[in-house]
């Protein structure tokens, strides 16, 4: 399963609040997401956290986010820990401060070994750069056998399954970005529901809305 966490920003404004709410709102959320994930055995839980584009806002919320970050991989990591999650990160986080990479590297470090559900954080993330440096690295190492599944070895998702279902709150109906490569296939589930309003019985919603799809991959059944 994949979430684009969308809307912390206008759930804030609903309630007359800075972002800066929002967004914290939005990571506390992250926990129920991953509990929800551990208790019905979905193995893969990708979120898109910060995207290349995300640059682009204020310096203040950047930075905001930056230190939210800093905060769940330090807070949650014994829960994580303890209900055997292992942390991943997919993106480029070289243009992030030092201190949330040396976070970061310490949050993938201390799970190394959980193996009930790997959740990939998507940090510094863009499908394109992604395929960019991609194909930047087949050209480096001299490969000449280019197929799909050499494609997918380059990617920062090399050890992840494509993800079956795409969730995206907010009301926003478009990828911003997002996997594209890995999507081909994927479910898309859309609701207006804001991140941080993102409940339990949402997920149960969007996993029973899953559940009815007829998936053919081209073919007939
Ligand atoms: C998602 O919420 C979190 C990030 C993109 C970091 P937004 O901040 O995009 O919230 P809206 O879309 O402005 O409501
Ligand atoms: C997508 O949300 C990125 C994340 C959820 C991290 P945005 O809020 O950045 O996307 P756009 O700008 O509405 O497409
Ligand atoms: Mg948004």
């Amino acid at each position: 399963m994949a979430i684009i966490m969308d809307g912390n920003g206008r759930w804030a404004r609903k309630r007359g609040f800075p972002r800066s709410v929002g967004h914290r709102a939005g990571t506390e959320n992250v926990r129920k997401a991953v509990k929800y994930c551990v208790r019905n055995g979905i193995r893969f839980l990708t979120v898109y956290a910060f995207s290349t584009e995300n640059f682009r806002r204020p310096p203040e919320e950047v930075g905001i986010l930056m230190r939210l970050l800093v905060e769940y991989f330090e807070k949650e990591m014994p829960e994580l820990k303890e209900n055997g999650v292992r942390l991943n990160v997919i993106g480029d986080v070289s243009a992030f401060p030092a201190y949330v990479q040396e976070a970061i590297r310490k949050g993938l470090d201390a799970t190394k070994e959980c193996e009930k559900l790997v959740l990939s954080i998507a940090l510094g993330y863009g499908a394109r750069a992604e395929i960019v440096q991609a194909f930047q690295k087949m050209l480096v190492s001299g490969e000449t056998d280019i197929t799909e599944e050499t494609v997918s070895r380059y990617l920062y998702t090399s050890d992840l399954p494509d993800p079956d279902l795409i969730i995206r709150t907010s009301g926003e109906e478009r990828l911003s970005n997002f996997l594209l490569y890995q999507a081909a296939y994927s479910e898309f589930y859309f609701t207006d529901t804001l991140w941080p309003d993102f409940d339990d019985d949402a997920f149960d919603k969007a996993v029973a809305e899953y559940a009815k799809r007829e998936r053919r991959y081209g073919g007939v059944v």
